[in-house]
């Protein structure tokens, strides 16, 4: 059992990065905002702080982290090899929303990356997750910082709903301006395999490299007896308690397979403008036109689902071109895979 802390939620002054570095630096594991969402951060190269991660997170050993970074230069000795590609995307898109995995060096402990052979490599484009690695002198491994399972968090507030007591503090970076996770592609020679959709869409990866492969595990569940690419894939995700059935339609026809099968505790998850006509209470996420605040709604909304005690929550069904392919896979995992296609 680890020695329970009283979290706090601290601004970013120079004072309070000062402290959270030196929590890093004695092996603590530190809430720090991203463009993403929050991450949950410690030292990628010290065995004991990786495994305090895991244990706050309450999440499986075989799951790996993802290491940040503040500058490119960081990874030449954490890095069997660079591929040319992996260069390419890593020119156009960094520092941004985009993880690629690369084969790891024996710097990066076999607990940072779940066993595997490789590690997934980010350089956020926050300034402030960019201070403090730069005021650590070490990369951090930060997985998203909620409780395994639970939809991430955007927000300091959905940091400490999970984290209190977990550990010592939260720097407020205000709400995370992507609101989904970064995108996870798997690189090899000229070949790229999107593993996670997320803030660089698969449109923005085929601009710089057209012959992006979409992973089969990004739209379907993935089989409990296949190795999936990522590990990630197969865990539970971005679940409230409540029940979700994702529901694929025209809003009239969600309209109307609400009056029909809408009962009292279940909940709508709509775009902005549609709350009106509805059989039952419902929460939005962004607008039907603008995947990029759908985004930046989703995992709020996802919280506030079970802040009401929802039992059933009939959600709308993103586009997914786009940012909204990041969303509807966040949305697939939160309904186990249950969507209902109710045609023209
Ligand atoms: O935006 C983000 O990526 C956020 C912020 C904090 O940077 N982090 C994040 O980490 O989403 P996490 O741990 O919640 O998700 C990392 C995903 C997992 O699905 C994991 O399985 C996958 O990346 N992953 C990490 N290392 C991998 C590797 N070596 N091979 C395959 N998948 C890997
Ligand atoms: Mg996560």
């Amino acid at each position: 059992m680890t020695k329970p802390f009283d979290t706090q939620i601290v601004p970013a002054t120079d004072e309070h990065l000062a402290k959270a570095a030196a929590y890093l630096k004695a092996g603590e594991v530190v809430g720090m905002p991203t463009e993403t969402v929050y991450g949950l951060a410690a030292n990628a190269t010290d065995p004991a702080a990786i495994r305090k991660i895991f244990i706050a997170k309450g999440r499986p050993q075989d799951n790996p982290l993802i290491v940040h970074l503040a500058q490119t230069e960081q990874m030449a000795d954490l890095v069997r090899e660079i591929p040319k590609a992996a260069k390419l995307l890593a020119d156009a898109f960094w520092p941004g929303p985009l993880t690629i995995i690369l084969p790891k060096s024996a710097r990066i402990p076999s607990e940072t990356t779940g066993g595997l052979d490789t590690v997934a490599i980010r350089i956020p484009a926050h300034p402030i997750a960019r201070a403090l690695i730069t005021a650590c002198g070490f990369p951090l491994a930060a997985p998203s910082a909620n409780l395994s399972g639970s939809p991430s968090p955007t927000t300091a507030a959905h940091v400490l709903a999970d984290m209190a007591g977990r550990i010592p503090i939260i720097i407020d970076g205000g709400a995370s301006t992507v609101g989904v996770e970064s995108t996870v592609v798997m690189v090899s020679d000229d070949t790229v395999k999107l593993l996670r959709p997320g803030g660089i869409t698969v449109e923005m990866l085929k601009n710089i490299l057209p012959s992006v492969e979409i992973d089969n595990g990004v739209l379907h569940a993935v089989a409990e007896d296949t190795v999936a690419a990522s590990p990630g894939m197969k865990y539970k995700h971005y679940a409230p308690k409540a029940n979700v059935l994702l529901i694929e339609s025209s809003i009239e026809q969600f309209r109307s397979y609400l009056n029909q099968h809408a009962k009292a505790g279940d909940y709508a998850l709509v775009f902005e403008g549609e709350e009106q006509d509805l059989p039952i209470p419902a929460l939005t996420y962004g607008k039907k036109e603008d995947p990029d605040t759908q985004a930046k709604a989703l995992f709020a909304a996802l919280r506030r689902i079970d802040e009401c005690s929802a039992r059933t929550v009939y959600a709308r069904c993103p586009d997914k071109e786009g940012m909204g392919l990041a969303v509807y896979n966040r949305l697939i995992r939160a309904a186990g895979f249950q969507v209902l296609s109710l045609g023209d």
